[in-house]
C-alpha cells in the first residue's frame, strides 16, 4: 500500500505552515467536489474494473505476442501514462534484455516527439518485421501522432510489409480519421472511452495495451485503482489523500506557493512525476473560471529526481523563495539492491562500506526533507512500500481525484485544454493544412528584434 505523510505541511512542524482549521474551512467545498464525483462519475473513475475495457485489450493478446517490439506513436495524454508504466513496472534496462530474460514479452518504445533524431533512433532499434505500431490519438488529428504514423507506415510499405498486420489504432470509438481508416482498411482498433480525456486515460486501452505487451499485470493495476477510488471518495477528508493533496496545494497556492515540485527518490518512478506534471498543468492552468471570469490560475508543476537533483535543485528549494510545495516519493523496499564495497581504510568512506544503495538513497531522502522542513519549506511524502502494479494504479487514481478536487476548489474546468488549441492550429497553418490559411496572419510580430 501507499502511505501519505502530510506532517510536514502543518504548523508547528513548518513555520508558517498550514493550520488544521484552514483545511476544515475548505471542507464544505471538498465535500461538494466528492459529492459531484459520486453523482456524475467522471470517466476516469467509471472505467475502473470495467471488464469490457480490460477484455478488449486482452482479446488482442494472442496476436500481440507474435511480435517482438512494440512502438507507441502518440503524445501528451496518449503517451505519458505509457512511459510512466514502462519505467515504473519494468526494469530500467528492459529494452536491452534478450527475449528469454523478458519472459517472451515485448520491448516497448514510445515515440512521443517528432524530433527526427529521436524517431530515427527508435526505428533503428526495432526489428520492423516483428514490430507492432500502436497509434494512439483520441482526436485522430494530432499532428505529431499522425506524422509518426504516416512515417512508420511509409517505411513498412516500402519494405513490402502489410501495414494492416503491424498496426493497431487506439482512438475515439466513433469519430476521427483514425477510426475512419481503421473501418475502411480493417485495421485493428481499440477504443478510448469518450468520457475520458487524454491525461486521465492511462488506465484505459491507452495505457493498458502497451503495458500488457510487456507483461505488466493490468488487472492488478485496476485493483490498485479501485482501492484508491474507494479511499478518495471517502467523506472523511482527513482520511482521504486526494482531498488533502488538493486542499494543501490550493491553500498554499493562495499564499503564493505557485510551484508544485514532485521529486521521486527512485529512477523508476521519475516518470510518474512527468505524468503528474501534465495532469496538474493542463488540468488546473486555466484562464477562465467555470462562471466565465478571467482568473489565470494554475500552479506550475516541476519534476526533480532524488538524489540526482539534490546536486542541482535543492540549494534553490532550501534557500530560494518560499514559493513551492514539494512532494517526495519514497520507495521502502527496492526490487534490487547494490552492496557498497568495504574497501579503503579511510575514515571519510567508512560509513558507506558494507551498506546498501537503498539505505543511502533513503537516508538522503530523510536528510533532504528534514532540511527543507527546518527551513520552513512545506513538503509531503508519498511512500510506496514497493513498486508494483497495485501501488502504481493507486497512485494514478489518487492524483486524478486530487486534480478533480483541486479543479473544484479553483472553480475551473479541469477536463478541457483550450490553451493548447491555438498553437496546434498555427502549426496547421504553417504546414499548409487546408482551412487554416488565414491564421498565418497571427504569426506576424509587430516589431522584429533578432540578433
Ligand atoms: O490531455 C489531453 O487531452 C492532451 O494532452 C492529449 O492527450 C494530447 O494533446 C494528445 O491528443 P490526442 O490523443 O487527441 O492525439
Amino acid at each position: 500500500m501507499i502511505k501519505f505523510d502530510f506532517s510536514r505541511v502543518f504548523q508547528p512542524n513548518i513555520q508558517k505552515g498550514l493550520k488544521e482549521d484552514e483545511i476544515n474551512e475548505v471542507k464544505p467545498k471538498i465535500q461538494e467536489a466528492i459529492d459531484d464525483m459520486k453523482e456524475n462519475t467522471p470517466g476516469f473513475l467509471r472505467i475502473i474494473n470495467d471488464q469490457e475495457i480490460l477484455g478488449q485489450v486482452k482479446d488482442l493478446e494472442e496476436w500481440l505476442f507474435t511480435f517482438n517490439d512494440f512502438v507507441v506513436l502518440g503524445i501528451g495524454g496518449s503517451a505519458l501514462g505509457n512511459i510512466a508504466l514502462h519505467n515504473a513496472l519494468r526494469p530500467l534496462n528492459w529494452n536491452t534484455l534478450p527475449k528469454e530474460d523478458r519472459g517472451g514479452y515485448l520491448r516497448v518504445f514510445v515515440a512521443d516527439n517528432v524530433d527526427p533524431d529521436f524517431v530515427s533512433s527508435i526505428l533503428q532499434q526495432v526489428d520492423l518485421k516483428h514490430t507492432v505500431f500502436n497509434v494512439i490519438s483520441k482526436s485522430g488529428s494530432t499532428a505529431e501522432a499522425m506524422a509518426n504514423y504516416l512515417a512508420a507506415r511509409n517505411i513498412l510499405e516500402s519494405m513490402g510489409l502489410d501495414p494492416k498486420k503491424h498496426l493497431v489504432f487506439t482512438t475515439d470509438p466513433e469519430k476521427g480519421v483514425l477510426r475512419k481508416i481503421a473501418n475502411e482498411e480493417g485495421i485493428r482498433v481499440l477504443d478510448i472511452p469518450q468520457d475520458v480525456g487524454g491525461r486521465f486515460s492511462v488506465l484505459t486501452q491507452v495505457g493498458l495495451f502497451s503495458a500488457m505487451a510487456e507483461g505488466i499485470d493490468i488487472d492488478k493495476l485496476h485493483e490498485g485503482a479501485q482501492a484508491a477510488k474507494d479511499r478518495c471518495l471517502n467523506e472523511d477528508i482527513w482520511n482521504n489523500p486526494a482531498a488533502l493533496i488538493a486542499a494543501i496545494h490550493y491553500l498554499f497556492y493562495n499564499k503564493g506557493k505557485n510551484i508544485s515540485v514532485m521529486m521521486p527518490y527512485s529512477s523508476r518512478l521519475y516518470y510518474l512525476a512527468d505524468w503528474y506534471r501534465q495532469l496538474w498543468a493542463e488540468s488546473l492552468g486555466k484562464k477562465y473560471s467555470k462562471d466565465g471570469k478571467v482568473v489565470n490560475v494554475g500552479q506550475t508543476p516541476v519534476k526533480a529526481l532524488g538524489t540526482t537533483d539534490q546536486h542541482s535543485q535543492i540549494q534553490l528549494y532550501n534557500e530560494g523563495p518560499n514559493d513551492k510545495v514539494i512532494t517526495f516519493i519514497k520507495v521502502e523496499n527496492f526490487d534490487r539492491d547494490v552492496l557498497i564495497g568495504k574497501i579503503h581504510n579511510e575514515e571519510t568512506l567508512e560509513y558507506l562500506g558494507g551498506r546498501y544503495l537503498s539505505e543511502l538513497i533513503n537516508a538522503e531522502y530523510e536528510g533532504t526533507r528534514s532540511a527543507l522542513t527546518e527551513s520552513g519549506k512545506p513538503n509531503l511524502s508519498v511512500e510506496f512500500d514497493r513498486i508494483d502494479e497495485f501501488n502504481v494504479g493507486y497512485f494514478f487514481v489518487t492524483y486524478e481525484c486530487a486534480t478533480a478536487i483541486a479543479g473544484w476548489l479553483f472553480n475551473i474546468n479541469p477536463y478541457d485544454q483550450p490553451g493548447v488549441e491555438l498553437g496546434k492550429k498555427l502549426t496547421y497553418a504553417i504546414m499548409g493544412r487546408k482551412g487554416y490559411e488565414e491564421l498565418a496572419e497571427t504569426l506576424k510580430v509587430k516589431k522584429e528584434f533578432v540578433i
